[in-house]
């Protein structure tokens, strides 16, 4: 997989990310640790080197199994976490950061990232000034060597950018769910930020394994994925099925094809998320696959037909 350069910085990351929220458990359903800690591994192995988690995730779970399958091989890897939007004051900022750091049982974070814009979830809203003077700190002192957001409008990012270096946005983004194209997406390509698309598969939509009648086991939060409500769910599966021929023509599964469309797209990678081995090299495998422009412009129009009736909320959820 040919790594690309994220933002400004001449940190190297592979295009297609691992996500590990689904190692955290809070929100999925049957997570086992040593499958999550076996799937990490097995994407290194298939080339993925960069890896992306959060301190909310599992409240901090996630980043100690994410330690604890990379520590061996630390120096070859990017590790990105996220501050959570109840952390933004200064002190906290520094706090989470340090947290951070010993759940992933290293010396720093390549990519620190603040996960949803001040005042998300119902925290109190601090100034983005005072959150960026605490990464620019951490960035002095080698804590973090880099600095994102997540979940940022273009004048929220416009914003960010007047206090710091941002190097990243990462936004969802996939076939089904293309908001950031109209927002923020142009701003980051005029001023080399990079795209590092999450839900890229829809959170498992896109991979065609969720039929018209599925139902979601208690506990695991995508029953209230917008796409999967009644209104948008039927659409999501017409599209699937006008999808499913371009996959076999190209000879890669669904999930694959919607990879390969993401990373496809101008300063984009994308995050996969992936419960085990076999999910996570699957992915992996995504990354050396180039569509040509016909079935490109195919699923151009095909995405369009789920997503051209969304209302304008960014947000992929109905909490
Ligand atoms: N910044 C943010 O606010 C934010 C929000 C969401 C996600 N993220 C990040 O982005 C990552 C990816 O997003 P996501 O997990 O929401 O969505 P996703 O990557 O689109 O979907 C992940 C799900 O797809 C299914 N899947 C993955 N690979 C598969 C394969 N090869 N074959 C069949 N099914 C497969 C699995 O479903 P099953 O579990 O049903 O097997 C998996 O849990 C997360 O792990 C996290 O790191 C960030």
């Amino acid at each position: 997989m040919q790594l690309r350069k994220l933002g400004t910085t001449n940190i190297e990351i592979s295009p297609i990310i691992m996500g590990t929220w689904q190692a955290g458990k809070d929100m999925w359903v049957g997570i086992d640790d040593r499958e999550s800690i076996q799937a990490i591994k097995a994407a290194y192995d298939a080339g993925i080197t960069t890896f992306d988690t959060a301190e909310v995730y599992g409240n901090g779970h996630s980043e100690k199994i994410v330690g604890n399958a990379l520590h061996d091989v630390r120096d070859q890897v990017v590790i990105a976490t996220k501050v959570f939007s109840n952390h933004l004051k200064y002190n906290q900022v520094i706090n989470a950061c340090h947290k951070s750091i010993k759940n992933l049982n290293t010396d720093y974070i390549d990519l620190y990232q603040i996960h949803w814009p001040p005042g998300s979830f119902g925290a109190k809203k601090v100034a983005l000034e005072e959150t960026m003077r605490a990464l620019a700190d951490l960035k002095t002192q080698g804590k973090i060597r880099a600095i994102g957001v997540s979940n940022f409008s273009r004048s929220q990012l416009e914003e960010a950018a007047i206090y710091g270096k941002i190097d990243s946005l990462q936004p969802p983004y996939s076939m089904f769910w293309r908001k950031v194209e109209t927002d923020a997406m142009p701003y980051c390509l005029e001023n080399n930020i990079t795209l590092l698309a999450y839900s890229s598969m829809a959170q498992g939509f896109l991979t065609g394994k969720f039929g018209p009648d599925h139902t979601f086991d208690k506990g695991d939060h995508r029953f209230r994925n917008k796409l999967y409500q009644p209104e948008n769910y039927e659409r999501v599966q017409t599209a699937l099925e006008r999808l499913r021929p371009i996959a076999t023509a190209n000879h890669i599964t669904l999930g694959q094809l919607a990879l390969a469309w993401v990373i496809s797209r101008p300063g984009t990678c994308a995050i996969a998320g992936a419960r085990n081995p076999e999910q996570a090299v699957q992915n992996a495998a995504a990354g050396n696959v180039r569509l040509s422009d016909e079935h490109l412009a195919d699923i151009d129009d095909i995405g369009k037909m789920v997503t051209d009736p969304l209302d304008d909320d960014p947000v992929m959820w109905e909490w």
